[in-house]
C-alpha cells in the first residue's frame, strides 16, 4: 500500500484528488472524494440507484471508458494525445487510478484553463487544437464535453500536444456512438464544436451559457 500520510495533493477537480506518486514522479494517482460519490448517488433516480456504488465513482467510469473501441484500434497513436491508465492501487487515503502524469521540465503540466488564462488563444495553442481536433475525427475517441481544464498541455520540440487527462467516454444516453462508427463521427463533431465555445466562453468572461 502507498502511504500518502503528509504528501500534498498537486491539484483538486470537482470529483477526485491528485497527487504525484510518491516513488515515480512520472505517475498521478487519483483518489475520489467519497462524498461526492455518495451525493451523485443520492440525487440519481430511483432506478440507478439499483446500480453499484462504483458505478457512481469516477475512477471506475474512466477505467471503463479507457477499453472504448478508439483505444482498442489505435494501441500506438491514441497515446499521443491521451494520458496513460496503468491501474488501479492501494493508498492510505483510499483506492486510487494510477496514470500518466504529464510534465514540462519536471514541472506538472499547465492544463488548457490555466494556459489560456495566463497566455491566451497563442498561435502555438491555435495549431495544438488543430491537430488535436483531427486526431478526434480520425480515431473517433469518445468523450464527454471537452472542458479546458481537462487538457493537459505538453510542450515538445515541434510545439504543444493535447493531452486528455480526464472526461473520457460518452454521455449519450443511448450510447449509439459506442457502437456506430457513423454515430461516432456526428457525436465527436458535436463535442469539438462544443470544446471551441467553451474556450470562447472561458476567454470572454464566462457570461451567459456556454453551449
Ligand atoms: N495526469 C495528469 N497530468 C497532469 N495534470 C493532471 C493530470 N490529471 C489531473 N491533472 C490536473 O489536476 C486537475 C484535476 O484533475 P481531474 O480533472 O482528474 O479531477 P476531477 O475531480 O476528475 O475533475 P472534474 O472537476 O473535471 O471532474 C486537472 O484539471 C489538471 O490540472
Ligand atoms: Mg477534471
Amino acid at each position: 500500500m502507498i502511504n500518502l500520510e503528509g504528501v500534498r495533493p498537486f491539484a483538486e477537480g470537482g470529483n477526485r484528488v491528485c497527487y504525484i506518486h510518491p516513488d515515480n514522479k512520472n505517475l498521478c494517482l487519483k483518489i475520489s472524494k467519497q462524498e461526492v460519490v455518495k451525493k451523485i448517488r443520492s440525487n440519481a433516480p430511483w432506478y440507478k440507484k439499483l446500480r453499484s456504488e462504483q458505478s457512481f465513482d469516477d475512477n471506475f467510469r474512466e477505467e471503463r471508458a479507457y477499453q472504448q473501441r478508439a483505444v482498442k484500434r489505435n494501441p500506438q497513436k491514441i497515446w499521443r494525445h491521451l494520458a496513460r491508465w496503468h491501474e488501479f492501487v492501494g493508498t492510505s487515503k483510499g483506492l486510487a487510478s494510477c496514470t500518466e502524469l504529464i510534465t514540462n521540465n519536471d514541472k506538472v503540466a499547465l492544463n488548457l484553463e490555466e494556459y489560456l488564462f495566463s497566455k491566451g488563444r497563442t498561435s502555438e495553442i491555435n495549431n495544438a487544437l488543430k491537430d488535436f481536433e483531427m486526431f478526434l475525427k480520425e480515431t473517433k475517441l469518445l468523450t464527454k464535453n471537452i472542458i479546458p481544464h481537462n487538457l493537459a498541455v505538453k510542450e515538445n520540440d515541434s510545439g504543444l500536444t493535447l493531452k486528455i487527462i480526464d472526461g473520457l467516454g460518452c454521455m449519450s444516453f443511448i450510447p449509439l456512438p459506442e457502437i456506430s462508427d457513423a454515430f461516432a463521427k456526428r457525436y465527436i463533431k458535436r463535442r469539438i464544436e462544443l470544446m471551441y465555445s467553451r474556450i470562447e466562453w472561458d476567454l470572454s468572461g464566462r457570461k451567459g451559457s456556454w453551449k
